[in-house]
């Protein structure tokens, strides 16, 4: 008996360990839907917000050009593949989304 309650216990700071160093999507992604094309560190149908954040870093007002480029959708920067408008991301959303996107590292 002891040994299952030892054991349950190294699994559940297994499982804190692990989530604690992938960085999951924000709560204004998924509500958003972002996460249908991206992930934080890996391609998906969009380039990983990391990447994102590597590439535009240190650029003024990439912040501006980021929040017009997702409102608007696009294409070309990071291959053929278009990213469609997203219109209803509200300004508030907006701003914490691209916050979240070039805090990362
Ligand atoms: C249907 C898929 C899809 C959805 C949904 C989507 N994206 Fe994208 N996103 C893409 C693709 C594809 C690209 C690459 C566009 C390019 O190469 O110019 C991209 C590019 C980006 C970029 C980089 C733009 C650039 O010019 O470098 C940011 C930032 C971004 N997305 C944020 C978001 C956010 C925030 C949301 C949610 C509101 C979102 N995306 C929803 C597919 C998507």
């Amino acid at each position: 008996m002891k040994s299952i309650v030892v054991s349950m216990i190294v699994a559940a700071g297994l499982m804190t360990a692990g989530s604690a160093m992938a960085v999951d999507m924000p709560a204004v992604a998924l509500k958003n839907k972002c996460n249908t094309c991206h992930k934080v560190d890996m391609k998906l149908v969009g380039p990983a917000w990391k990447d994102v954040a590597a590439k535009y870093k240190g650029v003024a007002g990439a912040e501006a050009t980021l929040s017009a480029k997702v409102k608007k959708g696009g294409a070309g920067v990071w291959g053929t593949m278009p990213m469609p408008p997203n219109p209803t991301v509200s300004d508030a959303d907006m701003k914490e989304l691209i916050g979240f996107v070039m805090g990362l590292k």
